[in-house]
């Protein structure tokens, strides 16, 4: 075994033995005031090293993309540009590998994937789709959606970046190339995104918008 080998499955080890710790119920402790509430599945996970802030963001991306499961086919539906409908749908089919990655990841290290809430994708997703209750014309609803799933996709970057990092820091080589896989794919769809934008649907959406203002 290479010396970066040996260092990697050392640290994957400690991960190891540390992701089990932290998936046993959490023990009866007295609380201090501040303490945050814990509820059901989502029990607090406390934070004192950077093996337990990583499977700490990998339990948060597991539930932003299980939220964005849910949330994709919803958009293909909304969405009326049929390049857009179609970016929905093949980001839907990424994020379906993104979970499994994620599940692929705990398999390897141990624990479960499940049992943190992420809020931060679920003010998102929930904002974004405020839009759909708008009798707007469909190229402004487009280019609304296209706004919202850009918001995602930063959000997302920015997680899976900092994830990477912190692999690489803990030598877990596997875990950045798999996080590195999903990171590319959100990289390429916010590309994507920015594309139709400019070349479709926000001028639609702007002519959209000067129809509407005539005829009112
Ligand atoms: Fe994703």
């Amino acid at each position: 075994m290479t010396r970066a080998a040996d260092v990697s499955a050392t640290a994957a080890q400690t991960l190891n033995q540390h992701v089990r710790g932290p998936l046993a119920p959490p023990a009866e402790t007295a609380k201090p005031p501040n303490s945050r509430p814990t509820r059901g599945r989502f029990a607090a996970m406390s934070i004192k090293s950077l093996q337990d802030l990583i499977v700490n963001e990998l339990r948060d991306m597991y539930h932003a993309e299980n939220q964005l499961v849910k949330a994709l086919p919803k958009m293909v539906e909304a969405a009326s540009t049929p390049a857009l409908k179609e970016a929905f749908e093949r980001h839907l089919k990424q994020t379906e590998d993104q979970v499994n990655r994620i599940e692929t990841i705990f398999d390897q290290l141990g624990g479960d994937p499940k049992g943190k809430r992420c809020k931060g994708m679920e003010g998102i997703i929930s904002e974004g789709a405020e839009v759909l209750d708008e009798e707007a014309p469909g190229s402004v609803i487009d280019a609304a959606l296209i706004a919202a799933a850009q918001r995602v996709e930063h959000y997302e970057i920015a997680a899976y970046g900092c994830i990477r990092s912190h692999a690489n820091l803990l030598g877990l080589g596997d875990v950045a190339r798999l996080v590195e896989e999903s990171l590319e794919e959100e990289e390429a769809a916010d590309q994507l995104l920015s594309e139709l934008a400019e070349t479709e649907v926000n001028t639609m959406a702007l002519e959209g918008a000067e129809r509407n203002e005539r005829q009112g």
